[in-house]
């Protein structure tokens, strides 16, 4: 086998590769076992909203343990690009947003990033004005906004969307937005956020009924509050917030990514390895720790933070029903349902969160599953093994789960569409590597595989 190339992380200076650059593929030869202890990175999905949440406060602010991702450098230049300042050394980001320069996110950056749309909350609370594009829908869903612009509009926000643009200012004399009492007809993670930022510079008490209660909303919580805001409830269906004038200056940590220490869980489970990790909080992964328990896996707290998965010596079917925090998350679907192509017997996936984020089931049947999809269930009648294949990952969490399937299957597995799993995962493989996975990151024309599939007739059509 060729030498592997280590692959190099996406820290935020590197410059994205052009769009013509020859696109780069993953090939993973299966059936290695892994062993020893991978380090958890900061939590995409905190960083990206407390990124969004530093232009809350015109003093500096420090976020240490943020995860090098194309998503997070993204989230970085939008800020740069409304005039914020932000120095990055290694995990830690100082920002200042002392000067907001414009409250116009630009379009090519907006579309493509959903999160981008995060600032809308700060930017109105700071400047009274702001000018989002809609993020749009995704490979997942149509990811609709409506929540988060009912709520700005009880807080006293004229918006309107005009040419997919929406378009927010401040009615009131005084330029801040009113407390207000909101309902979410859905405990949206995104609505929850959008709102308590918002609230941090209102006017008067704000209570959001049916919030969302995922762990990133409380790290957002505990972010602005470092800064001197008043938020209380994060974690439950009720957030009261109290409006301050100002915030100040903070140094926080962001926590450890529950969804990467989930996903390193489960290639201990489907490459039957005893792998640990740390930091982690078990408490993030309760749904899928009983999972996994219920599976024939054990996973132990080797210490408050740090914890180990000792696989079974089979897997066996287990039914899994998304569902919003504490449920079993959405974001573990696809890397459970990997797992679960390996069980014996039958087992039910609903995705009950997003209307279409079943996409990587064709993609694990060409690798030899027994995946059928009805609506927004998926059937898994489990195989004894997979074998490896050329695979195309359609968005990020698909894409984790054709690694997993290929650390587990038999043989050679290519996979296409990497800019996904660059975008949620910071350096998965060399984590992976240094954990005695054999893959490697090649160019797509330096890949045979990917060569027969883009020279054979077929694909062109
Ligand atoms: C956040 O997305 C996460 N992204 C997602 O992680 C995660 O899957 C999702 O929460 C659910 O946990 C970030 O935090 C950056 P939602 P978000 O608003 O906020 C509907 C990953 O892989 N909805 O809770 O967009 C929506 O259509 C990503 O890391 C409305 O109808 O999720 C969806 O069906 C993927 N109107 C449901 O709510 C709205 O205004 C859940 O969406 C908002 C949402």
């Amino acid at each position: 086998m060729e030498d592997r190339a280590i692959t190099t992380s996406h820290g935020f200076s590197e410059p994205h590769a052009s769009p013509d650059a020859d696109p780069s593929v993953l090939q993973i030869w299966g059936g290695n076992s892994l062993h020893g202890h991978v380090k958890i990175s900061g939590a995409k999905n905190s960083a990206l909203a407390i990124i969004a949440a530093a232009l809350l406060c015109p003093e500096d602010c420090r976020i240490r343990n943020v995860p090098l991702l194309v998503d997070v450098k993204r989230m970085g230049q939008i800020l740069t690009a409304l005039g914020v300042k932000l120095k990055q050394h290694d995990d830690i980001l100082d920002i200042n947003a002392s000067v907001i320069g414009q409250s116009k996110a630009p379009y090519e950056l907006v579309s493509q990033l959903r999160a981008s749309f995060f600032v809308i909350g700060p930017l109105l609370a700071r400047q009274g004005v702001a000018k989002v594009p809609l993020p749009g829908g995704c490979t997942i869903g149509a990811r609709p906004v409506d929540l988060h612009v009912r709520g700005l509009q009880a807080m006293g926000a004229d918006v309107q969307i005009e040419h997919g643009i929406v378009q927010a200012h401040i009615t009131g004399s005084n330029r801040r937005l009113k407390g207000a009492k909101i309902y979410l007809d859905y405990p949206s993670v995104g609505a929850t956020e959008t709102l308590m930022m918002a609230a941090a510079l209102a006017d008067g008490e704000t209570t959001i009924e049916n919030a969302a209660q995922e762990p990133e909303v409380i790290d957002l919580a505990n972010f602005c509050n470092s800064m001197g805001a008043r938020i209380r409830g994060a974690g439950t269906n009720t957030i009261a917030i109290s409006g301050v004038p100002k915030l100040h200056s903070t140094d926080y940590s962001i926590n450890p990514d529950r969804i990467e220490a989930g996903t390193f869980l489960v290639a201990g489970a489907i490459t039957h390895s005893e792998i640990s990790m740390s930091p982690v909080v078990p408490d993030h992964l309760t749904a899928v720790i009983a999972k996994l328990k219920h599976i024939g896996a054990q996973v132990i707290a080797d210490a408050p933070d740090c914890l180990r998965i000792i696989p079974g010596d089979s897997l066996k079917a287990t039914d899994i029903e998304t569902l919003p925090y504490p449920g079993f998350p959405t974001d573990m679907q696809a890397q459970f349902m990997a797992l679960l192509t390996l069980s014996e017997g039958n087992s039910l996936i609903t995705e009950t969160v997003f209307e279409n984020r079943l996409r990587h089931v064709a993609e694990l049947n060409r690798m030899g599953a027994d995946i059928r999809v009805k609506g927004n269930n998926a059937i898994v009648r489990g195989v004894s093994i997979l074998s490896g294949a050329p695979v195309v990952a359609t968005d990020l969490r698909a894409s984790a789960a054709l690694v997993l399937a290929g650390l587990a299957a038999k043989g050679k597995t290519t996979i296409q569409g990497l800019h996904h799993l660059d975008r949620g995962y910071d350096r998965l493989e060399v984590k992976l590597l240094k954990l005695g996975a054999s893959l490697q990151r090649v160019s797509e024309s330096a890949d045979v595989d990917s060569r027969a599939k883009i020279s054979s007739p077929a694909s062109n059509v």
